[in-house]
């Protein structure tokens, strides 16, 4: 059944990767997102039909075949200026990146020295929340956010489906081992008032069927 909602002429914005929070020319705050399963959700949703735009953190990886669109960004400001620039034109968006909460306060344009007062002190910013932003808008498209958690994924996934307002969440466990760079993933979708789990599978088969129950929830969701 999921297999027959395809997402042809759909525009899908995706965004995808780490970003990295600059401290000093040389220094940077950055996670260990690799971008697998945000381009395997883009691979996916382009192999359905869907007219794709691909915003990427910095990562190694090619783009994938059939992505209409890639911006690559660094920070998490410059990911949030690229969503909020194509959002307008997109049916459905799908936050895969892990984007920085924070980021520091005062960037050194000059290469921060070891000095005899000894380690300095970073002090922190909150960064734009991408996903919230998107799902607050009016019109707005099928908001799809991800959760990588490392405890009490169900509870943290759900909080996060509703205070964000999400139509549909990807929650993943992630640790040294699991999820965040690694080839596999599993994911707890959950949408208001259900949910389903995808077991554990190389990234490139778990898009292609999360990319189906988008499209299906997208089906149903969508204006008329
Ligand atoms: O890239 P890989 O190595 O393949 O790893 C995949 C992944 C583990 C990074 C991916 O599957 C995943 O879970 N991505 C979301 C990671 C994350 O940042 O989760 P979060 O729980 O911190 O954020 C929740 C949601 O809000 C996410 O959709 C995130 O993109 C979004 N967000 C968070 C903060 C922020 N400032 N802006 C956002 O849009």
């Amino acid at each position: 059944m999921w297999r027959e909602a395809g997402l042809g002429g759909v525009r899908v914005l995706i965004d995808a990767g780490p970003t990295y929070e600059d401290i000093d020319p040389v220094r940077f705050l950055g996670n260990r997102s690799s971008g697998k399963m945000g381009f395997a959700v883009a691979a996916a949703a382009a192999e359905a039909g869907a007219q794709v735009s691909l915003v990427a953190g910095p990562v190694a990886l090619a783009t994938p075949p059939g992505v209409a669109r890639r911006i690559d960004v660094r920070s998490a400001r410059q990911m949030h200026a690229a969503v909020m620039d194509a959002v307008a034109d997109a049916d459905v968006f799908i936050a895969a990146a892990a984007v920085a909460d924070w980021r520091v306060a005062d960037y050194s344009p000059r290469k921060i020295k070891k000095g005899p007062t000894g380690a300095p002190t970073l002090v922190l910013i909150e960064n734009p929340d991408i996903l919230a932003d998107v799902a607050a808008r009016d019109p707005r498209p099928f908001v799809v956010g991800f959760a990588a958690e490392t405890d009490r994924v169900a509870e943290h996934a759900r909080e996060k489906l509703e205070r964000k307002k999400l139509d549909m969440l990807a929650a993943n466990r992630v640790d040294e081992h699991a999820g965040i760079a690694a080839d596999d993933n599993a994911l707890e979708l959950i949408w208001p008032g259900g949910g389903e789990s995808l077991p554990r599978a190389p990234k490139a088969e778990l898009a292609r069927a999360l990319v189906a129950r988008i499209a299906a929830h997208y089906q149903a969701w969508k204006p008329v």
